[in-house]
């Protein structure tokens, strides 16, 4: 199974996946590992493990329209059975969702349909719920509405703040896609 990994941040969740593979705990192939935009440090995590990378920027395209059709095409180049949004901070369009269908993976750091959208550790906080977590779905073309594959607990402690949640849902968030990513290959076999 191939995967191209989209990322917008640090990527950590994308380096738990390139140790997973290159450990041999995960059996897929990391077609290559896209951003949109440049300098991210993702993008660098798989440069230095010898995947290919690609930037597709959203602000060197005048419309949204048009950044769409270039990820689109830079995505399809490197034929994945698999698109994962580890941390892409970007809703796609329906044109790259219709050539990956229920092929596009997110998560994300809160328990859905609970605390969608770009703030969830945030908002999950600020609303004072004791148990948070994260989940792993299929993308579809609202914010965090497709269909869930996966979901883990992480427990609130009472000094936490965003940070710390964050960290410790992301442990439970790395497991949990990886775990997702084995089975999905399993079942393509
Ligand atoms: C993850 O918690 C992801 O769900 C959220 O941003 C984090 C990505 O972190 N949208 P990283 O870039 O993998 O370190």
């Amino acid at each position: 199974m191939r995967i191209v990994v989209l990322v917008s941040g640090t990527g950590s969740n994308l380096q738990a996946v390139i140790d997973a593979v290159s450990s041999g705990a995960l059996d897929v192939g990391i077609a290559a590992v896209g951003a949109d935009r440049p300098g991210t440090y993702g993008v660098q995590r798989a440069a230095d493990a010898g995947i290919s990378t690609f930037v597709v920027d959203f602000k060197s395209h005048p419309d949204r329209a048009g950044w769409n059709d270039a990820l689109t095409t830079a995505v399809l180049a490197h034929e994945p059975d698999y698109v994962v949004s580890s941390g892409f901070m970007r809703i796609v369009g329906q044109g790259f969702l219709d050539s990956f269908p229920s092929r596009y993976l997110n998560t994300h750091p809160a328990l859905l349909p609970s605390f969608p959208g770009a703030h969830g550790v945030r908002d999950a906080l600020a609303y004072g719920v004791k148990v948070s977590g994260c989940t792993v779905m299929i993308a579809d073309a609202g914010v965090d509405t497709g269909p869930i594959l996966a979901q883990a607990a992480v427990p609130v402690l009472p000094d936490d703040t965003e940070e710390t949640l964050h960290e410790r849902i992301k442990v439970e968030e790395r497991r949990l896609l990886i775990d997702t990513l084995r089975q999905l290959a399993a079942k393509d076999r």
